[in-house]
């Protein structure tokens, strides 16, 4: 048992951000302990992310940072994992000697032994530093370290069932205590339920690093479902990289250890539209919504990302239609609008093939009259290499036409190792991509306005999250003596927090002796509380201050007004 103090910092997706809640509760079921502060803990971890360029270099820095702290402290411990260890492999550590553990995205059940290992490994460095003085060679230095890589082992199908079996571990050790606040962080939860990738698309790094599309077993998802809401969590994400390809293929029984296992599932290969092939072993990804949906009535929302546009059947949009408690949300990305670039990224679809899509998931889900209107959100990559104003403006188009709620907007950055750096000269000038991402941008907060308007009026089931920001900002003037409040407190605050509300102050204005009094009058009449409607919107709303803490449940709330993309209600 070690008592090592652990800081992780998570980069990149929700499947990061799963990962990193799976890899620390198998630390801290072997005894290490948790710190929020990088100063104070014995074991720096990055689980990192390669997807754009810039989500690399933050891990540079962090890692320049440790190099420093490293040399007045030998004992020092530092991890990558995730994506951007796959990607760079061996070449990271040569690059950033600092590192003593490289684990990929699908080795992570393999983490804490070889961090034992390095922990062992540091302290006997640290207590005689002659031995790592006399380490000759870079070579060297790479082979003391503490290495798991899936290399391009995943993708060669006599080591896919293995890898299965193993990755597969770190799902199912997800330790789940009960719930003892009312915190909504821990009543909403990630479920993962395919790996992977099989898409390919050209300018994506992530079939590299994430390996092969692989399908958990439903009985597995099932489960964690179920331990999940027992232990009190009511809203749950399914997570896959296209997670409406999944399907499970129910084989003979087989036996592992004298215990019966389901066999494991096979890749997707094809449309599943009403699927009449899927017979009673298979379960495609409309069943197992429906089957959690019915057996886990406790989760009151269920939702799932990222939907590919292609091969989303008619069975899915049915059950999401009959099903109340699955939310009416929908993550599919588009990429662009113009079909010859969508062919050079090799997304598999066209510009009306997508639009086919988005109009049919509006027919079957779109129903505001009945207070369930379909959110749908976005990506787009601007900048993709030949990318013309032609091509631009047909990407205006298509947001415009789709009608997104909020799109995520990225500027092409080649990645090493994908079909688009080798194959496609990265032509687009950086101040072209950048006025490209602009005016996309302002396009989306247009569109999202006008999508978000439509919901004044409606009284709306708001799964809250906590104190605004603003709140948030209010209770910590509050807490600190006055004289300290104009110099401590000024500036911008968070201001990527999804719940940010920089714009409907109470207390308008600098901060500063007045604001304070104001706050403190503000404070007894009202706290601003924020959180999400099933499609994804954002609401903000003030309680009396007298009122418990409604964080983690849900309230109605009728919609007053909207100020950018969210929405100020009153609770009903
Ligand atoms: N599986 C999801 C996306 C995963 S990556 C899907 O297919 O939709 C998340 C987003 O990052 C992508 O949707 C894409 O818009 C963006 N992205 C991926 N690679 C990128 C690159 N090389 N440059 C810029 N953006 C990229
Ligand atoms: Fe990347 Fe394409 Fe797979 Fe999404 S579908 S993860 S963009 S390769
Ligand atoms: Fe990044 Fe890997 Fe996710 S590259 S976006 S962390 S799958």
């Amino acid at each position: 048992m070690t008592s090592k103090r652990v800081y992780i910092e998570t980069f990149g997706c929700q499947m990061n951000e799963l990962d990193s809640e799976l890899v620390s509760g198998q630390l801290r079921a072997l005894g290490y302990r948790f710190t929020p502060d990088p100063a104070s803990a014995e074991v720096v971890l990055y689980n990192t992310c390669s997807v754009r360029e810039l989500a690399e270099q933050k891990v540079w820095s962090r890692l320049g940072e440790m190099t420093l702290r490293k040399k007045k402290d030998p004992s020092l411990v530092v991890g990558v994992l995730g994506c951007l260890a796959e990607r760079d492999g061996e070449a990271l550590i040569r690059r950033m000697p600092v590192v003593d553990v490289l684990v990929g995205p699908a080795e992570l059940d393999k983490l804490p032994s070889l961090l034992d290992n390095a922990v062992r490994t540091n302290k006997s460095l640290a207590a005689n530093p002659a031995i790592d003085a006399n380490t000759p060679g870079e070579n060297r230095v790479v082979s003391a370290r503490q290495i798991a890589l899936q290399g391009s082992s995943s993708r060669r199908s006599g080591t896919l069932a293995a890898a299965e079996d193993s990755l597969e571990m770190l799902d199912l050790s997800r330790s789940v205590s009960p719930i003892d606040s009312g915190a909504s962080n821990s009543r909403s939860a990630y479920v993962r339920i395919t790996r992977g990738c099989n898409k390919f698309c050209t300018y994506c790094v992530v079939p590299f690093t994430r390996g092969a599309e692989i399908h958990r077993p439903p009985e597995h998802i099932l489960d964690e479902c179920k331990r999940l809401a027992d232990a009190g969590v009511i809203e749950i994400t399914l997570l896959g990289q296209t997670v409406n390809h999944y399907r499970f293929e129910h084989g003979a029984a087989v036996t592992v250890n004298g215990m019966v296992q389901p066999q494991k599932g096979r890749s997707f290969t094809g449309g599943h539209r009403r699927d009449p092939f899927a017979g009673d072993s298979t379960t495609t990804f409309a069943d197992l919504l429906a089957e959690i949906h019915e057996k886990i009535p406790a989760i009151k929302r269920l939702r799932f990302v990222t939907s590919y546009p292609r091969d989303f059947g008619d069975d899915v949009l049915e059950v999401m239609r009959d099903h109340p408690r699955i939310c009416r949300y929908l993550h599919a990305p588009a990429q662009s609008g113009s079909d010859r670039i969508l062919k050079l990224m090799n997304r598999g679809y066209t510009v009306s093939e997508y639009l086919e899509f988005v109009d049919r998931a509006r027919s079957f889900l779109h129903e505001p009259e009945k207070g369930r209107p379909l959110g749908l959100s976005g990506d787009f990559i601007v900048g993709f290499p030949t990318e013309t104003q032609d091509d631009f403006f047909a990407t205006m188009r298509l947001l415009e036409r789709a009608r997104y709620k909020n799109s995520f907007i990225f500027k092409y950055s080649p990645r090493p190792g994908t079909v688009a750096i080798d194959k496609l000269t990265d032509d687009v000038a950086e101040s072209e991509k950048r006025r490209r991402n602009s005016e996309l941008l302002a396009l989306q907060n247009r569109v999202g306005e006008e999508v978000a308007r439509e919901s004044v009026g409606q009284v709306l089931e708001v799964f809250v999250e906590g104190p605004s920001q603003r709140e948030e900002k209010r209770r910590r003037r509050a807490e600190m003596p006055r004289n300290l409040v104009s110099l401590t407190v000024g500036g911008r605050g968070n201001e990527d927090s999804s719940l940010c509300d920089s714009s409907n102050g109470i207390t308008p204005g600098g901060p500063g002796e007045d604001e304070h009094k104001r706050d403190e009058a503000a404070a007894k009449v009202a706290a601003q509380y924020g959180g999400r409607t099933d499609t994804d919107l954002i609401v903000l709303f003030d309680l009396p201050a007298q009122s418990g803490d409604p964080s983690g449940h849900f309230l109605n709330v009728r919609i007053d007004s909207v100020r950018g993309l969210s929405l100020f209600g009153t609770v009903v």
